[in-house]
Formats: C-alpha cells, structure tokens, sequence
C-alpha cells in the first residue's frame, strides 16, 4: 500500500515540484497550506502534471483543531514540512511576523504529529544557518549561525527538533523520531513542463526571478550588488540547484527515514545544493546565451548582509539519501524561461 505523505506549504514554489515528485514516486499526497504566498491554481496545475486529484486543506498549520482534523481522517505516515514565510528584509521590519508563523507552525506541528505517532519528519531549512561560513565548501558539521530573522527562525527550528530527538534518548522512546533537516541552497528553476514555477509576489527579491523580469520587460534592469567581493570575478558566487532536484531530495530523505527501523530515532542535516558555485556575472552570461535575451544590468552597492560565495559539500546526502543533483545551469535557465514565458505573471494568468 502506498505510504501517505502530509505537505506542508504545498501550494508553494518548491512544495509545489515536491507534491510531483512524491506522487510520481508513488506516495499519496496531503496538501495543508493557508495560501498566504501561493494560489489554489499551483494546486490544479499540479494536478495537471500528476493526472489525478490533490487532497487539499485550506489551512494554517498554527490552527491546532484544523491540524488534528487532518491527521483524524487520513492515516498519515509522514510529514513534510514547507510552511513557512521566507523572505528575509520583510523578517528584518516584522520580526513577530516570522517567529510567529515558522516557530508556532513547527511547534503546532510535532505536537500534533506525537499525538497521532506520526515520527517521520522532513524539515525545510537552509543555507542560511551557516551564516557567514569561514570557507567554502560548506559541510553539515560547519557552525551554524542566523544573521536575521528569517535565518534565526530556521536556526531555532533545527534546534527544537534536535532537542526532540534528544528527548527520545532520555525518555527511551518507544516511537522515536526521525527527522531529515534539508539545508536548502538556491532553488531556482521550474519544472518542465512550464505549467508551475515559481510565482513571486511584487518585485522579486532574488537574482533568478529577478533576471528573468527583466529579461521578459517586466522589469526594466537588474542591479548586480557588488563587483567588489573576493571572488573570481568580484560578484557574489551562490550553488544554484533545480527546484526539480530539490524535490526529488525530499523524495529520497523520506525513504531514508521511512526505511529506518520503528525504534530508530535520528535527527539528520543534509545539504541540498548542486556542490557548484556560480557568480551573479556568470549567470547573467549564461542566462543570455541560453534565451538569447540580453538582460540589462548595471552595477550597484553591495546589498546589506549579503555574504561572498556560498555553495554546498553533498556528500553526506549522495552517501546517506543516495542523492545528487542532476541538472545543470541550462536546464535551471531554460526551465525558468520557459515557465516565464508562458506565465508572464505567474499564476495570475492563466494557460
Ligand atoms: P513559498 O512561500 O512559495 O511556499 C511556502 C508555502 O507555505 C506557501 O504556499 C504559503 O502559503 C504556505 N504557508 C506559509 N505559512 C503557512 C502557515 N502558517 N500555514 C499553512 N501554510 C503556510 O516558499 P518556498 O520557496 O516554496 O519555500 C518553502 C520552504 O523552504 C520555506 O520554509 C522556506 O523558508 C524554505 N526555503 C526556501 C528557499 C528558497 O529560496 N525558496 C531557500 C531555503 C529554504
Ligand atoms: C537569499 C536569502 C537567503 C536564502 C537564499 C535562498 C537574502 C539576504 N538572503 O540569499 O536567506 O536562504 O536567498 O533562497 O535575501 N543579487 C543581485 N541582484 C539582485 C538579486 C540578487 O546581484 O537583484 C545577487 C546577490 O547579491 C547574491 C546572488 O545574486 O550574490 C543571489 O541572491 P539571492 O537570489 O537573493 O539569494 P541569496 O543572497 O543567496
């Protein structure tokens, strides 16, 4: 019988590739998402891709008797957990905000999943617990650190699910957890059929969807922030990895998990980044040899609290989950131009 898969934040850019993923891979697939960042219409495209119906709740994962409906009527075997705000200068003005909706989601969450003994959990963090890292490339045993509050929120996250792990080892846990930490490095790209992708609202934060607005004519020029860091060419270098290839992690951590024995507990962090850094300079020459689009830029300041390079050791996760990212920078390129083109305002418009 096929396992059941609860979806946190489903309805989002990379729980929205992950719902494919998990489907083609043969898990049943439960959505939970508030749509606070996302549309009802990322669902029905997934929908499209897969062939079949989503089980869908409109819901915030903080709402406690909402949660536990879910877990009433459906027999969950594990969770994924997407839910969550990510944006990092809006953390900055609403701190609250953030701390509030990731800590108290997580919180909700595993208390829920104990009272149904549900102990498979993947837990969406990121490259951003490593802060500032003293070398490249980084590896799960780097220190971790949170230098906002975007950052801070996943940080205390990783820690509560460690002290649960840990709990399980005083109390001798019949049940213990088991627990994938998934260090996302830059998602970018969409999946290939261009029915979903990512779907920003207002102007973009980041380089990827940043650089295709304006090579769409949405938006009129990308500003490079800084040509002055200790890098090959003087613009940050970030490890860039396909949201297809993100999703397909996911996949691959809950059959790690799921293959574990009842009263094995763990609390594991992995690495999801391609191992390759690319600079801002460079993906604005690939990008415009693969579209054949020029992409107007110019260079400005350095961007506040941005760090030079950043990219990914992923051996643990080739060793442990048997996963290595398989596209590369022209598949994230034409993925992400594809989806543009045929969504010139995401999911506001419809195919
Ligand atoms: P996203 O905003 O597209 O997806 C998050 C989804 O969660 C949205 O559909 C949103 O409506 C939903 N949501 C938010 N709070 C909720 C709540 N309280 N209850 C129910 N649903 C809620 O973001 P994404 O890019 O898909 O990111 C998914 C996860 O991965 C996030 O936790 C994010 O912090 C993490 N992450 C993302 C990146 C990135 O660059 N995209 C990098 C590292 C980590
Ligand atoms: C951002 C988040 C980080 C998150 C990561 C992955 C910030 C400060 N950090 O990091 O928490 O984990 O995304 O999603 O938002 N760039 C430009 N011009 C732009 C946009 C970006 O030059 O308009 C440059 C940046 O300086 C950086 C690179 O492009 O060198 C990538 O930027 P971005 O896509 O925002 O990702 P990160 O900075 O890695």
């Amino acid at each position: 019988m096929n396992k059941t898969v609860l979806v946190t934040g489903g309805a989002g850019y990379i729980g929205s590739h992950a719902c494919v993923e998990l489907s083609e891979a043969g898990y049943d697939v439960i959505v939970v998402d508030n749509l606070s960042n996302s549309q009802m219409e990322a669902v029905r495209r997934v929908e499209q891709i897969i062939g079949k119906p989503l089980v869908f709740y409109q819901a915030d994962v903080r709402d406690k008797p909402a949660l536990s409906d879910i877990f009433q009527q459906h027999k969950i075997d594990a969770v994924i957990h997407f839910a969550g705000l990510k944006a990092v200068g809006e953390s900055c003005q609403q701190p609250v905000a953030y701390y509030h909706n990731n800590n108290v989601s997580t919180l909700v969450l595993v208390e829920t999943m104990a009272q149904f003994k549900v102990s498979h959990l993947v837990f969406s963090s990121s490259a951003t617990v490593y802060g500032d890292p003293q070398s490249v490339p980084i590896t799960e045993d780097f220190p971790l650190q949170a230098t906002n509050p975007y950052g801070r929120t996943k940080l205390f996250i990783e820690d509560i699910l460690r002290d649960l792990s840990q709990a399980d080892v005083l109390n001798n846990a019949e049940l213990p957890w088991k627990i994938a930490l998934l260090r996302y490095f830059n998602p970018v790209g969409a999946h290939s059929s261009g029915l979903i992708g990512e779907s920003p609202n207002g102007i973009p934060n980041n380089l990827m969807p940043y650089l295709s607005q304006v090579a769409i004519g949405k938006l009129e020029k990308l500003s490079v922030f800084g040509d002055d860091y200790a890098t090959r060419d003087g613009t940050g270098v970030r490890d860039y990895i396909h949201v297809v290839d993100l999703a397909q992690g996911h996949v691959k951590a809950l059959d790690y998990l799921l293959a574990k024995a009842t009263d094995e507990g763990l609390c594991e962090a992995f690495n999801l980044g391609t191992g390759q850094g690319n600079s801002v300079l460079e993906m604005i020459e690939t990008f415009q040899s693969v579209t054949g689009q020029m992409v107007n830029y110019q260079i400005v300041d350095r961007r506040p609290g941005d760090i030079a390079e950043c990219y990914a050791n992923t051996d643990l996760a080739e060793k442990k989950l048997g996963w290595k990212a398989q596209k590369n920078l022209h598949d994230m390129i034409t993925d992400t131009w594809r989806w543009q083109t045929k969504n010139p305002n995401g999911y506001e418009e419809k195919l």
